[in-house]
């Protein structure tokens, strides 16, 4: 009998233990060939980037107002008036670019650079000059450019009148993309319409720790939501039908997903796992996909809000008209992915009124897990394979961009093996992806080029492979050895010393 029992307990150990990181105990780093249309690309976004926060005529956006208003929202008590100055040093941006040879440059619009107060009442020509400019110097080393209209940056005067939650944003949000695109549209290789609307709308109108600082968690950010999803779409329809014709460049959205793996075998968790990945993939996937809130947070947050004795669902609802003008507004599936995280059914929901209750399911992260420069940061390579393989499992044969991935540090050390680590584990896990998924991805995008304001992290969470040295007036960019791996991989299109 006791040998019964050690055979049935050894059997629950290593079942309960089996995940990603048991599958991939003996992992080794890929020797295949990137595929010969595979790109390589760059990502920043305006406020980590430009300072100048008020020069030229810039109206102040959110994060100026909220990071003047809150400096201990900040880490390293910095801002972003001044960043990285790309506002003068683009033409060095783009210098470390060429030199690292990548075949496209990601980067955002700041809004109220080139609308001021956010508004068609007052133009900013100065702002509208400097990205000509940079285009033109993007051409000029034969660099695409792949354009952000919104990286969460909305004018304070549109703030002050509600900001996302305000019904008129998607008015205000749709006339300012149709100027981007009339303005810059002979430019723009990419388009993409708004930046992870999941930190957008959660962690600013929702946890309130990213600007404005909007605490409304469980109500605001799913109206923020509804709002971000209908601005995005009455854009891309305009796009598809005025400016495509024209440009016949691409448009999508870019969405922000880490990878949830069930917490042991067992069926309750496999469910608690893939409603977690509902909640933050598939609550701004799917109604772009197939028109409407995934059916779990439809579910989940009507049940919630009639026992927490609202009259309505907290979730508010798309119209039939509103479904039909969602669907389907994506030309591919742009994908931003840092992290992973375990979960965990639980027994029974706590009934708060947050985001986070309303999946009704525990998450966490391992303590063997490397940390990045801030805790919820953990290296997990094999996270990124799942989530591919998972998107096309989930939405079928799409065209899968990564958008954003990259690895943090405090230090912003020239000697950073451990980003050429992340970088190779990453991408080897995303090539396998491609040839034993099938998984069709067509771009991968480093975030970032330099070192620059990591939002609430300050200058504390360096991400780039080019150091940027605060404390000389003059922020030389100085190139880190991961730089130059990155080079070699997009020159030989393979992640080790030889390929097959
Ligand atoms: C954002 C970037 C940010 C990066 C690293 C993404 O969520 O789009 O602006 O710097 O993550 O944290």
């Amino acid at each position: 009998m006791w040998l019964y029992n050690l055979i049935v307990l050894s059997a629950i150990v290593a079942l309960g233990a089996a995940d990603g990181d048991d599958e991939f105990a003996n992992y080794t780093v890929t020797n295949r060939r990137f595929p010969d249309d595979f790109r390589f690309g760059v990502a920043t976004a305006a406020h980590q980037i430009e300072g100048a926060w008020n020069l030229d005529g810039k109206g102040p956006q959110i994060w100026d107002t909220f990071f003047h208003e809150h400096p201990e929202k900040v880490d390293d008590g910095s801002n972003g008036d001044v960043a990285t100055d790309s506002y003068h040093l683009y033409k060095e941006d783009i210098r470390c670019m060429n030199e690292v040879g990548v075949v496209f440059y990601r980067f955002s619009l700041a809004w109220s650079r080139i609308l001021p107060d956010g508004t068609l009442n007052n133009i900013n020509q100065a702002g509208i000059d400097y990205y000509k400019n940079i285009f033109k110097e993007l051409k000029a080393k034969g660099i695409r450019s792949f354009v952000t209209i919104y990286h969460w940056d909305i004018p304070t005067a549109l703030q002050e009148k509600g900001g996302w939650l305000n019904p008129e944003v998607v008015d205000w949000y749709v006339a300012y993309a149709k100027f981007c695109f009339e303005t810059f549209g002979e430019y723009v290789d990419n388009w993409i319409t708004i930046n992870e609307p999941k930190q957008i709308c959660h962690a600013g109108y929702g946890l309130g720790v990213y600007a404005p600082g909007v605490v409304s968690n469980g109500i605001g950010e799913y109206v923020c939501a509804r709002h971000v999803l209908l601005a995005h779409a009455k854009a891309w329809r305009l796009w598809d039908e005025k400016y495509r014709p024209i440009f016949h460049t691409e448009t999508t959205i870019v969405l922000d997903s880490d990878w949830y793996e069930p917490a042991t075998y067992s069926e309750s968790d496999a469910i608690a796992a893939e409603t977690k990945r509902q909640f933050i993939f598939g609550m701004y996937a799917n109604p772009i996909i197939h028109g409407n809130w995934p059916k779990v947070m439809i579910d989940n947050i009507a049940e919630f809000s009639k026992k927490q004795g609202f009259n309505e669902s907290r979730l508010p609802a798309f119209s039939n008209e509103e479904i039909e003008l969602i669907k389907g507004t994506y030309d591919n599936l742009a994908i931003n992915h840092y992290t992973t995280y375990m979960v965990k059914s639980i027994p029974e929901p706590t009934y708060e009124v947050s985001f986070d209750a309303d999946s009704g399911v525990a998450t966490y992260q391992k303590d063997t897990w490397e940390t990045a420069a801030i805790d919820w940061f953990k290296v997990v390579p094999w996270g990124m394979g799942k989530l591919l393989r998972w998107l096309k499992h989930t939405y079928g044969d799409q065209v899968f961009l990564i958008s954003e991935n990259g690895v943090s540090d405090r230090t912003g050390t020239l000697r950073d093996q451990h980003r050429i680590d992340y970088i190779k584990n990453y991408l080897s896990h995303l090539l396998d992806a491609i040839y034993d998924g099938g998984v069709n991805v067509k771009a991968y995008t480093l975030w970032s080029i330099i070192d620059n304001f990591e939002w609430t992290q300050g200058f504390n969470g360096k991400l780039g492979i080019y150091y940027v040295n605060q404390s000389d007036p003059s922020l030389p960019r100085i190139p880190k050895d991961s730089s130059k791996y990155y080079a070699n991989v997009i020159k030989t299109k393979c992640l080790v010393d030889e390929c097959v």
